[in-house]
């Protein structure tokens, strides 16, 4: 764990210096003065590199002297243009320059307490590691990096604005830890032992196994679930943010729900073998909920949530569902599964269902990894976004053009629709090739009882395949700051 702190701004001793230069600015205050105690060095380096202060850019000198082992210039671009998302990619691309110094400073002219904090943000979401698992590392591999201190004159409200941002990045990394767990140790019975401990941040977590499960009659998640000796969990986290704290009146809880396919072998539709691994992190939908409950619980939000997640895993097995099965969802609807592979719209069903009737949300939003089909519409850069609700929707694509979790939303037709009709049944689980992530959405559609609702399909954005300035390659909690902000934004008083 890197320590975070916040000081005024004072040359270091020793160690690390971290400068953001923004373009067109000439050096003063902490950068006039490294400059001068390293007799020039940075002067000579950034005219050397054709430094400009572009966004983006870095230049690093090593051992310029005055004690110092490393320095690195980041550009910020036009002060004109900073936002806090360039402030973050400033804070995650120079500490990742420098995780090999045990201490880094790190400054900016006149940065502010909150920029420095969101700074600090985008530092602490580019340390984030999964190294759990590597026995044999050696020390001079790992990063040394073990505090951070950032240079403000304004420490105290940047104390305050790193108090909410660091219960969001804590957040982010339970869902990239969750996300990045193998199948074998993570679980429906583990995943939903990790969302009990949520409970020390006040999150209230009830946990429904399989009996209480066909008690209620979900059979559509049930179906999914009973080709694997792993028991399904439905996990309900509630945080009471708003009227727990003396309220008059009850709000009405915002509902997040999030498909957590423990593992998706596609079941009897079984999957081909190349890639299948990454099928670990077809629950990172549920991740990104579990994370999300974490940082509004981490930062006490003033607002009242459900997080409900749906933990299965999809086997092949004597006991699996068939494909031509007829199952009864938990909202009286028969589904025919054509293709036991598309069952993360089948446990969304009942948890759908099962959230509207309990807790007669003000919206419901779910977090899939639910189609390929939306990977060869938007790629990696955009996750689809499907909704019932124009106000809702508007919301979360500027949430996630705030957050750089961005979304780009799709259409939902009865013409849509009519693919999923079945010959025998309500519904069929899938509608052919053509718009398959459409149909997929319209599928969860059926189960939404005209509650205003969206449906965000990350499955191209759940897994990173390359480095970013502020989500190092593999997991990336897509959906976390996304969600906090929409919380943030329109929820909070
Ligand atoms: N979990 C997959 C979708 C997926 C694919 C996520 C690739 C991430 C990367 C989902 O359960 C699935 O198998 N969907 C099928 C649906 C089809 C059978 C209608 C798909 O996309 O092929
Ligand atoms: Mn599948
Ligand atoms: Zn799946």
């Amino acid at each position: 764990m890197v320590e975070i702190a916040f000081a005024k701004p004072a040359l270091p001793k020793s160690g690390a210096l971290a400068l953001l230069v923004a373009e067109g600015e000439t050096p003063s205050g902490l950068w006039e003065q490294a400059d001068q105690a390293t007799g020039g060095a940075i002067a000579r380096a950034i005219a050397a590199a054709e430094f400009t202060g572009a966004k983006g850019k870095s230049v690093t000198v090593f051992g310029p002297g005055a004690g110092l082992n490393r320095v690195v210039v980041i550009g910020i671009g036009k002060p004109s243009d900073l936002t806090p998302a360039i402030l973050q990619e400033a804070g995650g691309t120079a500490t990742h320059a420098l995780v090999r110094e045990p201490a880094v400073a790190l400054a900016g002219s006149a940065l502010t307490g909150p920029q420095a904090a969101d700074v600090a943000f985008g530092a602490k979401l580019r340390l984030y590691r999964f190294d759990r698992y590597r026995t044999k590392e050696k020390p001079s591999d790992k990063p040394r990096l073990a505090k951070l201190t950032l240079l403000t004159a304004d420490s105290g409200p940047a104390k305050t604005a790193w108090e909410r941002l660091s219960a969001v990045a804590n957040g982010v990394a339970l869902a990239r830890d969750l996300v990045s767990e193998p199948a074998n140790v993570l679980t429906p019975v583990a995943f939903a032992d990790r969302c009990r401990a949520l409970t020390e941040l006040g999150v209230k977590v009830e946990v429904l196994g399989p009996k209480e499960m066909a008690k209620l009659g979900f059979g559509a998640l049930l179906g999914v679930a009973q080709g694997s000796v792993q028991e399904p969990r439905v996990v309900v986290m509630q945080w009471h943010g708003a009227s727990g704290d003396g309220r008059k009146g009850k709000q009405k809880p915002l509902a997040f729900i999030g498909k957590g396919v423990t593992f998706d072998t596609g079941g009897i539709s079984i999957k081909p073998a190349g890639g299948m691994e990454d099928m670990k992190w077809d629950m990172a939908g549920a991740g990104a909920v579990t994370g999300l409950m974490a940082a509004l619980a981490g930062r006490k939000a003033k607002v009242d949530v459900v997080g409900i997640v749906g933990l299965v895993e999809n086997m092949p097995s004597g006991s699996a569902q068939r494909p031509g099965d007829v199952v009864t969802s938990y909202s009286g609807q028969t589904i025919e599964v054509i293709n036991t592979d598309a069952e993360g719209r089948l446990v969304l069903a009942d948890v759908l269902w099962y959230c509207q009737q309990k807790f007669d949300p003000a919206f419901m939003v779910d977090l899939a990894t639910l189609t390929g089909a939306i990977i060869i519409g938007l790629g990696h850069e955009y996750g689809g976004l499907f909704s019932n609700d124009d106000d809702l929707a508007t919301k979360l694509v500027a949430a996630g053009r705030a957050t750089g979790e961005k979304l780009w939303r799709m259409p939902l037709d009865e013409a849509y629709d009519k693919q999923i009709n079945s010959d025998i049944a309500d519904m069929k689980n899938v509608g052919g090739r053509p718009g398959g992530s459409i149909t997929g959405a319209q599928f969860i559609q059926r189960f939404v009882n005209g509650k205003p609702w969206a449906h965000l399909d990350i499955a191209g954005m759940a897994w990173s395949s390359k480095d970013n300035a502020i989500t190092p390659k593999g997991a990336t909690a897509f959906g976390v700051r996304l969600l906090d902000r929409l919380v943030a934004e329109n929820h909070e008083a």
